[in-house]
């Protein structure tokens, strides 16, 4: 086999498209810009199907799988509970599969769904652009992203291909780690989303209108984010955890327990990682790092994690990057008397 061989046909083989949403849109008008022909459009409405079709220059939109033409690549860009059943049909018409290269945009779901389609001869493929993607969004939004692809290696190669094809970067990764893979992305995004849903309530309750909370909010986040992605978390890390400042922490605390108690829970979640980070990165000593725990813990009566054993010293493993979210600053085998306060118990005096 010439390993330098193309798993397409020609450099900018034809694709047909099942899903006519928001990630089949997008990576539509990024493949037809890229120079892949777009042959069709098959999604579950054919008004959408049309649509989309028609800002791709495609001519087949259709509504039924049945009348997917035989191309060389063809993406399913279906919801993940969908994928299945559409990889199933497509493998029972009577076309060829022999050569084809068929993917799905599940960041979360294994390439081994495409299991029929493999059996008749295709390439198959996970090719997940790490992206959030709202509807309408266009092409541009792909830029400077990284896919994530999973498969057996002659799918992986083809979505290799198709990265350099497009102008995108790509991580291979395999079935087994996928799931973390896309939890790490899920929290980025969406636990991200959910945070600054948080902060707006927060602005809220002292009358600071949406809008006056974006104005507010996007330098100091824009800010944070251009500097993490020039240096590290532990770099990164400002504020009253950093610093150990618990006259500032305290006054967080009560202010929250005050105005909005519902929050307190995940607050103290996220500050106590905010304590092993900042112990981490040698701003907070283990001791003050102790008196801060003490404070956020009662503050809420949220039991503290076990504290764990320093991670060991030597090369990155899979486990030891488990690990290496570091110990909580106390003795391991310090028991530690546990508030059984309410929700927001009383502040440290
Ligand atoms: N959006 C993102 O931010 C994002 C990011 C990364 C990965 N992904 C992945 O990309 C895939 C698609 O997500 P999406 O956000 O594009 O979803 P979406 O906006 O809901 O679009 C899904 C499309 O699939 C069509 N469809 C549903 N069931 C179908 C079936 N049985 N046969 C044919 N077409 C069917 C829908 O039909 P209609 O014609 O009725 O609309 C719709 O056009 C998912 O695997 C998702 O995990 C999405």
């Amino acid at each position: 086999m010439d390993v330098y061989a193309s798993a397409f046909p020609t450099s900018r083989p034809a694709v047909a498209l099942v899903g006519a949403g928001a990630m089949a849109r997008v990576l539509g008008l990024r493949l037809a810009q890229a120079g892949y022909p777009v042959c069709a459009v098959v999604s579950r409405t054919l008004s959408r199907a049309r649509t989309l079709a028609e800002a791709l220059g495609a001519p087949v939109a259709s509504d039924r799988l049945a009348d997917l033409p035989t191309a060389p690549l063809v993406v399913l860009a279906v919801p993940d509970d969908q994928i299945a059943q559409v990889a199933d049909s497509l493998a029972r018409t009577s076309r060829s599969w022999a050569g084809a290269v068929v993917l799905h945009t599940s960041g979360a779901v294994a390439a081994s769904v495409l299991e029929p389609l493999r059996a008749r001869g295709a390439r198959t493929l996970s090719f997940h652009p790490v992206q959030s993607l709202p509807a309408g969004a266009d092409a541009g939004r792909l830029d400077g992203v990284t896919v994530g692809i999973e498969g057996e290696p002659p799918g992986v190669g083809a979505g290799i291909e198709l990265t350099a094809g497009l102008g995108l970067r790509y991580l291979v990764i395999s079935a087994h780690a996928k799931p973390r893979y896309h939890l790490a992305a899920a929290m980025a995004s969406n636990l991200m989303v959910t945070l600054m849903a948080m902060v707006q309530e927060v602005l809220a309750s002292i009358d600071v209108d949406r809008a006056q909370a974006t104005a507010l909010l996007e330098p100091l986040v824009r800010g944070t984010l251009d500097t993490l992605a020039q240096t590290s978390p532990e770099e990164a890390l400002t504020g009253p955890v950093a610093r150990g400042d618990l006259g500032t922490l305290q006054a967080h605390g009560r202010a929250l327990c005050e105005a909005l108690p519902h929050l307190a829970p995940a607050y103290a979640a996220l500050s106590v990682e905010t304590v092993r980070l900042a112990v981490r990165a040698g701003t907070l000593p283990p001791e003050r790092a102790e008196d801060v725990l003490a404070l956020i813990e009662r503050m809420v009566a949220v039991p503290l994690p076990p504290r764990a054993a320093p991670p060991p010293a030597g090369p990155a493993t899979p486990e030891a990057s488990a690990d290496a979210a570091g110990p909580l600053p106390a003795d391991a085998e310090r028991q530690r008397e546990r508030s059984h306060t309410s929700a927001c118990g009383p502040a440290a005096t």
